[in-house]
């Protein structure tokens, strides 16, 4: 049994599968969750080969019975969670008169709502590794329209700030238990979200997801005195 265990939501692709990679690589056991099946159970697949140990389970980050499964089946088989990464989101692009509420509040559930419902449900755990060893860690991963409105992107931009806002007070809450979170605030990423804009921005000229897991890493080897609450990612000569 691995000595550390971690949960990463939004593990099948893009930034996800991209922490799930470095902490398989860390020898980190781990709980892998995201929406579809079929694209979750390849990357569960790849971490296995790379030698780590893997539950997958598929879950709709909207449903608060799917997020307690996720956290059932990562306790019941490693009993103790050292790393959580809240990194499954959403988001759609449309003026603020045509936003239909069906969406917003798919986006408020899975970019939002899941993420408070995660650390409800795994604060016990998240608290014994805190005494164990002072290095708990979460990950929550926001954007940098978190930091600064985005016309056409405001319900996803104001979630993010949401995100921002709920890493801030979860470290005046449990930092001093050993729980240290982290609001990551990339600007854009080479993932299947920002194919969308492929044609204008050169996915090679974007952050990659792997510039994303090595901070992650380095989060990882922080000693219990130092707290990082937010990195924000850039491109260069871009200004949003
Ligand atoms: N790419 C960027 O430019 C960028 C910039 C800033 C922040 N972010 C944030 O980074 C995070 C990861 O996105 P990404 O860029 O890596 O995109 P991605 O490759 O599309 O990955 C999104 C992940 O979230 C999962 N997901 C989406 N809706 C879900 C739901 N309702 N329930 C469970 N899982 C769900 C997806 O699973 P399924 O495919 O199965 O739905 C997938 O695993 C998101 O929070 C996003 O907002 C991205």
């Amino acid at each position: 049994m691995a000595q550390r265990a971690a949960i990463v939501t939004g593990a099948s692709t893009g930034i996800g599968r991209a922490i799930a990679g470095m902490l398989a690589e860390e020898g980190y056991a781990l709980t892998v969750a995201s929406r579809r099946p079929e694209n979750l159970a390849p990357a569960a697949k790849e971490l296995r080969a790379m030698g780590a140990e893997v539950v997958e389970v598929p879950a709709d980050m909207r449903s608060e019975d799917d997020i307690k499964a996720v956290v059932s089946a990562h306790r019941e088989r490693y009993g103790r969670l050292d790393v959580l990464v809240n990194n499954a989101g959403m988001g759609f692009g449309l003026p603020v008169g045509e936003i239909p509420t069906k969406q917003l509040d798919m986006v408020l559930d899975v970019n939002i709502r899941s993420i408070v419902i995660f650390y409800r449900e795994c604060v016990e755990m998240l608290r014994a590794a805190g005494a164990e060893h002072q290095s708990a860690l979460v990950v929550n991963t926001a954007s940098i329209t978190g930091k600064r409105g985005q016309a056409w992107l405001s319900v996803y931009s104001a979630t993010k700030f949401a995100v921002v806002g709920f890493t801030e007070a979860m470290n005046r809450e449990l930092a001093g238990e050993g729980i240290r979170s982290c609001a990551l605030c990339p600007a854009f990423v080479n993932t299947a979200m920002t194919d969308f804009v492929k044609d204008t921005v050169d996915a090679e000229a974007m952050i990659q997801p792997q510039d994303i897991s090595e901070a992650v890493r380095y989060l990882l080897k922080l000693s219990p005195g130092c707290l990082i609450p937010e990195i924000i990612f850039e491109r260069p000569g871009e200004v949003l």
